[in-house]
């Protein structure tokens, strides 16, 4: 059984609450689909309404503590020694397009440690916790990453940058010498869950540059307690300022970091 602290357990009944009444937007979309003006104010409306719900279900349990939200930027609290870091819906254009493959994304940093997180797909209801010294959780099944360091092996997932984002040119080249090494990239549009399937042993690795605190913060400790190495792409531990990351065990970590350390070059 996971080991539970009194926070996870808040967090854990505030994004069910919230992942109930996703679950309901994510149904009612199938009718906005054949509108033309097409279903994205209605998908703002859903992030906006996820957040407003964890932020208040958080608050009540636990008031003073502060916020870092995608939506609503952040809150400071009375509290200075807690935040919470939240993305109400990571995978916002699967949700939007139908796909079942999106989550709920709670870190709780405590002096600017993350010490509990929470990765929460509600389709299909798989509730990734993890606490700091108490290993990484599925449902109630204990998480390690794979254990693969074979190149010809793994499976590596990564976000892709698209239209005016920066950093394509980088990407590409770290994507040619990754592919050209490996079984395969996936590009599966949730930077949490790709942390969180690392996590679980389903995917060998993952990286993306220039992500941002939220999408990146519950997934991180979630592979480390699984024992995984998490870094950013120069091997240092700032994920959270940079958004860059770099998920795997420790010899593919090494491993992968220096090839896309030469991909730069
Ligand atoms: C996005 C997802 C995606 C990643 C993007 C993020 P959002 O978050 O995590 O996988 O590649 O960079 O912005 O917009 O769906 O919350
Ligand atoms: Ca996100
Ligand atoms: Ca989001």
């Amino acid at each position: 059984m996971p080991y539970l602290s009194p926070a996870l357990n808040v967090m854990i009944s505030a994004a069910r609450k919230a992942g109930r009444r996703l679950i309901r937007d994510f149904g009612e979309l199938e009718n906005l689909q054949v509108s033309r003006k097409g279903p994205a104010d209605f998908v703002t409306a859903a992030d906006e309404r996820t957040e407003k719900i964890l932020v208040e279900a958080l608050s009540i349990a636990r008031p003073g503590y502060g916020f870092l939200l995608e939506e609503g930027g952040q809150v400071e609290g009375s509290d200075k020694t807690h935040r919470f870091i939240i993305d109400p819906i990571d995978g916002t254009t699967n949700f939007m397009h139908g796909v079942p493959h999106f989550a709920i994304s709670i870190g709780l940093e405590r002096e600017g440690v993350v010490v509990s997180a929470l990765v929460f797909n509600p389709v299909i209801d798989e509730m990734f916790v993890a606490e700091r010294g108490h290993g990484a959780f599925l449902n109630d099944k204990r998480l390690r990453v794979a254990a693969r360091s074979n190149l010809a092996d793994i499976i590596v997932a990564s976000g892709a940058p698209f239209m005016g984002k920066d950093g394509r040119e980088e990407f590409l080249k770290e994507a040619d010498s990754i592919l050209s090494a490996t079984s395969g990239i996936r590009r599966f549009g949730s930077a949490a869950l790709d942390l969180a399937w690392v996590a679980a042993g389903r995917f060998d690795a993952f990286w993306e540059r220039k992500l941002q605190p939220w999408d990146i913060a519950a997934g991180l400790l979630l592979v480390r307690e699984a024992g995984g190495m998490v870094s950013d792409l120069t091997g240092r531990e700032q994920m959270l300022k940079s958004g860059d990351i770099l998920a795997a065990n420790d010899t593919l970590h090494r491993t992968l970091l220096s090839m896309i350390r030469e991909a730069g070059k």
